[in-house]
């Protein structure tokens, strides 16, 4: 199927690694040209590298903390008019919320909803003026699955929801659209780090704890970045121009409820 994108372009941040990787992969595959965004450069330069000669696509890299308003800065002034934006970058740690203050807050709300917030804020005006736009945010199951020990994440990605769910209709009269992907268990650079850090601290082998953790999902697996690339890609299409304000989990049937 021809996503109807080529010749369009992207601005993927937290893209050197993982789901956002795969995502820049899938929109390169389209033909979008494609800036793509995270603070380390040996990743970004690797990922690009393989973009390049995989697709023949046009990559620019930005080493950034999109958590600042200067790494912000910086992915907009590479990319200034994007046509699609992806907002994602990393989570934090899971604890108790009794050992979450204010600063722990502040940093969680600044990674996973107000970084988003300000990249939307700075495109969106851009994308109703040309007629075309298409932003995505990678957040996670955790805004319909709340566990106990992921207080900073169900929190602040279901604030980033919420303000997207309500600016959702502004622009989809000039065909821009913003929609969320909520990822359960992927098998991603940033979850095998997680589950090597596990395996060190509770003397657990890493192939046991991740057949634990894919044996509780009823797809018995965990998901493939590829897999969340394509669906991004499908949100970014020129078809998807009517499917606004949308949560969609893919997460192999572990919500388990009807809507
Ligand atoms: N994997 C899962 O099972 C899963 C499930 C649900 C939700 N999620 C969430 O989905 C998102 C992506 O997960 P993933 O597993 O694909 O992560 P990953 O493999 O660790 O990749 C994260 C990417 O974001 C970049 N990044 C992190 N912090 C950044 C920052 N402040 N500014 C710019 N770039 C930044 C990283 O590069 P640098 O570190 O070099 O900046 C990397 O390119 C995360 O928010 C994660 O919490 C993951």
């Amino acid at each position: 199927m021809d996503m109807g994108i080529a010749g369009r372009k992207a601005l993927l941040t937290g893209a050197s690694k993982g789901m956002g990787r795969a995502c820049a992969f899938a929109l390169a595959q389209e033909g979008v040209s494609l800036t793509i965004v995270a603070r380390g450069l040996d990743a970004l330069e690797h990922t690009a590298a393989d973009i390049r000669t995989e697709t023949g696509a046009e990559v620019a890299i930005v080493s950034a903390d999109v958590t600042t308003p200067g790494g912000r800065a910086a992915a907009l002034s590479a990319c200034p008019e994007p046509d699609i934006l992806l907002n994602n970058a990393g989570g934090m740690k899971p604890g108790d919320f009794r050992d979450h203050d204010r600063d722990t807050w502040i940093e969680a709300l600044d990674l996973m909803m107000l970084a988003p917030i300000e990249m939307i804020r700075a495109t969106f005006d851009g994308m109703v003026a040309r007629g075309f736009g298409r932003i995505v945010n990678i957040t996670s199951r955790g805004v319909k699955i709340p566990h106990a020990e992921l207080s900073l994440s169900n929190g602040a990605r279901t604030g980033l929801v919420g303000f997207c769910a309500g600016i959702a209709r502004l622009g989809v009269a000039h065909d821009v659209t913003i929609n969320n992907i909520l990822p359960g268990i992927v098998d991603s650079d940033g979850q095998r780090q997680h589950v090597e850090t596990l395996a060190k601290a509770g003397g657990t082998s890493f192939e046991d704890i991740w057949a634990t953790r894919a044996a509780k999902s009823p797809a018995k697996r965990f998901g493939r970045p590829e897999e969340i690339g394509a669906l991004f890609a499908f949100l970014a299409s020129a078809h998807a121009g009517l499917m606004t304000g949308q949560s969609i989990l893919m997460d192999g049937g572990d919500y388990p409820g009807t809507l």
